[in-house]
């Protein structure tokens, strides 16, 4: 069929879709809902079979949805409606949620449903249960609903039946959650209240809180077990987050934003955003075993097998969050492991330097250097391992630099429903450094490279491993993931297998340095991201502020408007495609 998704923005859950209709053999096309006269327009020049929205935030036009099936994805169960299904189910602890294939119509989220699919609700947050759960179950809901249709069986149910509550969960319609329904009281809430709190609003928008006399918003909420303290006040630091006292424990906040005069903010680590008024406040180490607490990095060890586990928040690494790393896997290469597992976070490998933290800083070209140098001392640091093998298992998607960070290990697997970006263009012509000059070559041809690319569509991991970027695509959920990864790993770890693999693998890369060493590499790479920092093109320093600042696009970008893209381009369109 010709499916059209109509979005806001391209967002995981879009990507993921785009990438599993393609998959099962559609046409698909993208349009950004920008207005209703440009929606018309896209519509009328795909002339799609059906349109499905997947992220969209307001109304479908009627001039669209009375012509074309419109298929809204509504993360919420049967019969839920609002823009706050999510929140509400994580603010009031529902134990099972769902999510909906509904046909668009007049009323928002009041159509009939053509599919929808349950799962039990994790205690998490937001964003990480619109990854996983929401994602997983609407691309269910969403090719069942669209066989049925195809085939010509597909049985619609009416939300206004009455039977539809036989047996299935029902809800019902929610108004948005405000502030007042996510307020933390410090002096009442208990820590679980209060995880609630955060996680029903994370990673948007936050939870507005009063901390060291300024207004900021909350995000990135972690159990703390041990330390104890006056109800609100801060307990620690560590690693960028700050720990906060409860009346019955403590939680660590790792991020938040300050909101400036112009409404404009950026989500940073918490001691960032609080500056000189935390500079007392005691730096807290890990204690080795202790419970539950919040860590930055994790490094464990199961017989022969190093897991390291980083799960930073958005995936976004700062310079010193890779020089920390890159300490943290300097102590695996030391330790008596023969295989060192890279796990990324559960809710994202890696995307790559922290375009939020450089945004910040006095100087974005100097900070965005910083970042890049610290990013290719970690990748040199995995290509130069010669005592163990190493693999990245990706639970999570990655985009740009994570996904060379990936390529660095000796394999790289991905869950099933991973998305990958492998490309920097979309970060205003970005170069890219992470050595993929030479990482990239190992695995694709000059045309398959420049088809990943120049093309800067997401590929699931299935393409992924057609294509050769990756080694497999394993185990439809993390837990399977975890669990075939982990045996991967012991495997790896056999004696006769390990010697065998590493001398081959130290073989090769000795014959690589010879052909070309990878210093050359890195200042072939580092030579374009000058430009790109420091140059006359501003490109990059502005794709970047529209990035972290969330600027709506003012058209479908042309690398995904397939449909427009038979039209001679407008000069304004030349320009900003
Ligand atoms: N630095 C800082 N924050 C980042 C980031 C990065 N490199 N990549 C993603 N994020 C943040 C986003 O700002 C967003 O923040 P939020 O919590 O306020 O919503 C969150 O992570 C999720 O990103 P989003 O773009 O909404 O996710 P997505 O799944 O729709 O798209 C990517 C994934 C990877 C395509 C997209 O995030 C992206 O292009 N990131 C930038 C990659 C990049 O260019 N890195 C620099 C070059 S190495």
């Amino acid at each position: 069929m010709r499916i059209m998704l109509l979005v806001e923005a391209f967002n995981s859950l879009s990507q993921r879709v785009y990438g599993e209709l393609v998959r099962c053999g559609h046409e698909l096309a993208v349009e950004f809902d920008v207005n209703t006269e440009s929606t018309q327009q896209g519509v009328a020049l795909f002339k799609p079979d059906v349109i499905v929205a997947p992220y969209l935030k307001r109304a479908i036009p009627r001039t669209v949805w009375s012509r074309y099936p419109c298929l809204i994805i509504h993360p919420g169960i049967p019969g839920d409606r609002g823009p706050s299904a999510l929140d509400w189910a994580i603010l009031e602890g529902r134990r099972e949620w769902g999510v909906t294939v509904l046909q668009a119509n007049e009323e928002l989220d009041a159509g009939d449903i053509w599919a929808f699919e349950t799962f039990p609700l994790r205690i998490a947050p937001k964003s990480s249960i619109y990854r996983n759960e929401v994602t997983e179950a609407a691309v269910k809901a969403l090719c069942r609903a669209l066989t049925s249709y195809k085939r010509g069986v597909l049985r619609p149910l009416s939300q206004r039946d009455t039977t539809l509550g036989a047996g299935i969960l029902r809800g019902y319609h929610r108004p948005a959650m405000m502030q007042v329904d996510r307020a933390i009281d410090w002096g009442q809430d208990t820590t679980e209240v209060i995880l609630r709190k955060i996680y029903a609003s994370d990673s948007a928008p936050g939870v507005r809180d009063w901390l060291c006399g300024r207004t900021v918003y909350l995000y990135g909420a972690w159990k703390e077990a041990t330390l104890r303290g006056i109800p609100g006040a801060l307990l620690g630091q560590r690693d960028g987050a700050v720990c906060r006292a409860t009346v019955d424990g403590a939680v660590w906040i790792t991020h938040m934003q300050a909101v400036q005069q112009d409404g404009r903010g950026l989500k940073l680590p918490a001691t960032a955003v609080l500056g000189d008024a935390v500079a007392d406040v005691p730096c807290i180490p890990i204690v080795q075993n202790s419970t539950e607490t919040w860590r930055e990095i994790v490094r464990e060890q199961e017989g022969a097998v190093c897991h390291l586990h980083f799960p930073f928040y958005n995936g976004a690494m700062s310079a010193d969050q890779c020089r920390r790393l890159t300490d943290e896997y300097k102590r695996a290469k030391e330790s008596d492991a023969r295989v060192i597992v890279l796990h990324g976070g559960p809710d994202h490998w890696s995307n790559g330097i922290h375009l939020h933290v450089i945004e910040a800083s006095e100087s974005p070209a100097d900070e965005s250097w910083r970042n890049i140098e610290a990013m290719n001392d970690l990748v040199l640091e995995i290509l130069s391992t010669t005592r163990q093998m190493t693999i990245a298992a990706l639970c999570a998607n990655a985009g740009a630099g994570g996904v060379f960070l990936a390529l660095a290990a000796d394999a790289v697997y991905a869950r099933q429903g991973v998305v990958l970006n492998p490309h920097y263009k979309n970060m205003g012509n970005l170069y890219g450094s992470e050595y993929w000059t030479y990482l990239l070559p190992r695995r694709l041809d000059a045309e398959e490279s420049d088809w990943l690319l120049q093309g800067r569509l997401p590929i699931t991991a299935a393409k992924a491993v057609a294509v050769g970027l990756i080694d497999g695509a394993l185990g439809r959920t993390p837990a399977e993931f975890r669990d075939m990864i982990a045996r991967l790993a012991r495997a790896w770890a056999h004696p006769d297998f390990w010697s065998a693999r590493l001398s081959a693998k130290v073989a090769r890369r000795e014959e690589d340095e010879a052909r070309r060493p990878l210093g050359a590499y890195r200042a072939a790479e580092l030579a374009h991201m000058r430009r790109n920092f420091y140059g006359f093109d501003r490109s990059y320093h502005v794709a970047r502020y529209h990035f972290v600042h969330k600027t709506l696009h003012a058209h479908t970008p042309l690398y995904l408007a397939t449909h427009r893209r038979a039209r001679p381009l407008t000069q304004a369109q030349e320009g900003t495609s």
